[in-house]
């Protein structure tokens, strides 16, 4: 009989979120992935179009054209850029890279859901610190959580699914404190939707600390989620870990000049994300004006604290058409959608039962 070792047994088996609602014949909006409603823009879909006549080939896993822009783009070096199939492929490589049997990973909890599991699969131990009461992390906590196993930090910011960023200069002070040997991952997946100054700027801690690397996406902001691209920004010695373990040909050719024409159409993409935010804003005074307990978001998301209310009012929205992203116990995220998608969801949740 074949057995799955022990650290693979903990991982619980993947569960794939609802696309579809029984005994409800409205439209259907799924808003649990964190996904941007708008398609690939014309120019876009235009260069993978474009780069399909290639596929027989390999891709170039230097990716050049890619790094290149992205390197002129944040004014580092075209060696501290690398890529992967999304950015959560990168986030494994740096645990797998840096952290194996018996070493500790650090992240606050609730974050991204996939941070246990790919530090589960790498053989290494998770260590969660939970947020504060304001869903934020707790960075003294962390701090404090550091021991001689600690290897990887990883931190979220804005914060998947509860929504707020670390504050700049609260990051710089704790980045000070870590030691230099722990890496800190700024997980910045959702960082084009931050509009608060004083939100931490992943780069800025990258070029003062050699232990940072920052981990940025083309699914979110971008709108190519089902392309998967996703980059470090890290120092070379971190770069050499990740090119150690990274997968070969994880990143297209396809993927590779969607990127580039994402990177020509910054404009128009800007566009887009600034309707999101503003139907955040929108949403979010909304849901406060309703008697909702709001956690202000800087993401493409928002989320509603609902402890045993949880089950009830997802049930609710279900019953509405509306997918979101419920948290047994803990409360739902929903993704911020076309302004349609939103008026589904106040005009659902103007009716929740409210526990
Ligand atoms: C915080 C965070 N990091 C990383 C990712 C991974 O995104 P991708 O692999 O699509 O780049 C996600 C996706 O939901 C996320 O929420």
């Amino acid at each position: 009989m074949i057995e799955q070792p022990p650290h693979i047994q903990s991982i619980p088996v993947y569960k794939p979120g609802k696309s579809s609602v029984d005994g409800w014949d409205g439209p259907v909006h799924k808003l649990s992935s964190n996904e941007n409603p708008y398609p690939p823009l014309p120019s876009v879909i235009a260069a993978m179009a474009d780069a399909v006549s290639n596929m027989h080939r390999y891709p170039n896993m230097a990716a050049p054209e890619l790094t290149r822009l992205l390197a002129e783009r944040y004014g580092v070096a075209e060696n501290e850029i690398a890529f992967g199939g999304g950015s959560v492929e990168v986030a494994a490589q740096l645990i797998r890279a840096f952290a194996g049997a018996g070493d500790e990973v650090m992240y606050a909890w609730r974050s991204f859901e996939a941070y246990p599991i790919l530090v589960r699969g790498a053989g290494a131990t998770p260590v969660q610190v939970p947020l504060t009461s304001e869903l934020r992390h707790d960075l003294p906590a962390m701090l404090a959580a550091i021991t001689d196993k600690t290897r990887v930090i990883f931190v979220c910011t804005p914060n998947n699914p509860t929504g707020p960023t670390v504050g700049h200069d609260e990051l710089r002070a704790f980045i000070a404190q870590v030691p230099a040997r722990v890496l800190v991952v700024v997980d910045e997946a959702y960082v084009h939707f931050q509009n608060d100054p004083a939100a931490a700027r992943g780069i800025d801690l990258f070029r003062e600390f050699p232990n940072v690397a920052v981990l940025h996406t083309f699914s979110k902001a971008y709108g190519l989620a089902g392309l998967r691209l996703g980059y470090a920004i890290a120092r070379e010695k971190i770069q050499e870990g990740l090119r150690k373990v990274a997968m070969p040909f994880a990143v297209t050719d396809v993927a590779q000049a969607a990127g580039v024409a994402s990177l020509a159409a910054e404009d128009e993409l800007q566009a887009r994300i600034d309707v999101l935010i503003a139907e955040r804003t929108r949403v979010e005074a909304e849901l406060a004006a309703q008697g909702w307990h709001v956690t202000p978001s800087q993401a493409n998301f928002t989320w509603l604290q609902l402890g045993d209310n949880t089950e009830a009012v997802s049930a609710h929205l279900t019953s509405r058409g509306i997918i979101a992203r419920p948290f047994a116990g803990q409360g739902i995220r929903i993704t911020i959608g076309d302004a349609e998608a939103n008026d589904a969801v106040l005009a659902a949740l103007a009716d929740a039962p409210r526990g």
